[in-house]
């Protein structure tokens, strides 16, 4: 259930008051379906033909019917209009016009660029919040539309280049709660998915402080070679390890690539095996990415894993 309709799983006032609207306009539906469908039943059994001569007593105009269908429809609409305008103010207060937004969110194809304004962290397809605290998230793109969507949380809202939009976003209980790109957005738009960790106050705020600190040096001489392929190789060209002089920013920044859960936004389980198959033919898991082929030896596979694996 929980995983087939995330959405009918809330885990937060938000996505509550989203369910709340779905089940009230779907259930009044259902009785508007179930009465048609049983007048029109009850109308062909009751006033067929008997014979083939039979015609049926003619009537025009019926002024308490005419009334009847259209006050009640009527009465329908604006009561689903107070609800729905209620929910979205609900989930959706304009943010104060001073308010430094708590997370900023950049859509890239394909994956997700985390900011924490206020302590200056950065991570890449993971947002950690704080369980039970309202967050405001602004959200943007680099490149085409993109939406971002936690079926758990919230609502969608487009990521739209040029044009930040804000959203609030919190969770009622600790979790690992699923995320995903909902508007197409190029040939690896399935593969654009995120994760919010929802952690208790004190979890967060060790987890923003790793973030906010520099990549532990390498020590092993595997790790060092790694160190060195990795700006050799051009992998510093697009990727930023800090405390480094890799500075790229055109992907994920990778000085605490080995803390995250998933690689490549997503698309695989991060382990030090699956990093070595991106890492050696990057095209063939996810096609189209901007994540090139080097066509890396075995050996500069390992080495540059032994590296990236010290990245806590
Ligand atoms: Cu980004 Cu679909």
């Amino acid at each position: 259930m929980q995983s087939l309709l995330p959405t009918l799983s809330p885990a937060a006032p938000q996505a509550a008051a989203i369910r709340f609207l779905f089940f009230v306009t779907i259930g009044i539906s259902v009785v508007i379906l179930g009465a048609v469908i049983g007048m029109i039943a009850y109308a062909l059994v009751r006033y067929r033909a008997r014979t083939r001569e039979e015609v049926g007593r003619q009537t025009t105009g019926n002024t308490p019917i005419e009334v009847l269908w259209t006050v009640v429809p009527t009465l329908i609409l604006a009561g689903l209009f107070v609800l729905t305008v209620r929910a979205m103010t609900s989930i959706d207060p304009t943010p104060p016009p001073d308010r430094t937004p708590d997370v900023v969110v950049i859509g890239h194809q394909w994956w997700w660029e985390v900011h924490y304004p206020r302590s200056g962290a950065v991570a890449a397809n993971e947002i950690h919040i704080p369980v039970g605290r309202r967050l405001l998230v602004r959200i943007e793109s680099a490149d085409v539309v993109h939406d971002f969507w936690v079926p758990r949380l919230t609502r969608k809202v487009d990521m739209v280049p040029g044009h930040p939009n804000h959203l609030w976003l919190e969770a009622a209980a600790p979790g690992v709660y699923r995320g995903t790109c909902a508007e197409f957005c190029g040939a690896q738009h399935a593969h654009m998915r995120f994760l919010v960790v929802a952690q208790p106050p004190e979890a967060f705020d060790a987890w923003v402080r790793a973030q906010v600190g520099p990549a532990p040096a390498p020590v092993t001489q595997r790790a060092l070679a790694g160190a060195r392929l990795f700006q050799s190789k051009t992998c510093s060209n697009c990727h930023a390890i800090g405390g480094t002089a890799a500075k790229g920013d055109l992907g994920p920044d990778l000085t605490h690539l080995a803390s995250r859960r998933t690689l490549a936004a997503g698309t695989l389980t991060n382990t030090p095996a699956t990093l070595g198959r991106w890492l050696a033919d990057p095209q063939s898991i996810k096609p189209g990415s901007f994540m090139p082929n080097l066509d890396l030896s075995h050996d500069e596979v390992a080495s540059l894993v032994a590296y990236l694996e010290t990245l806590r």
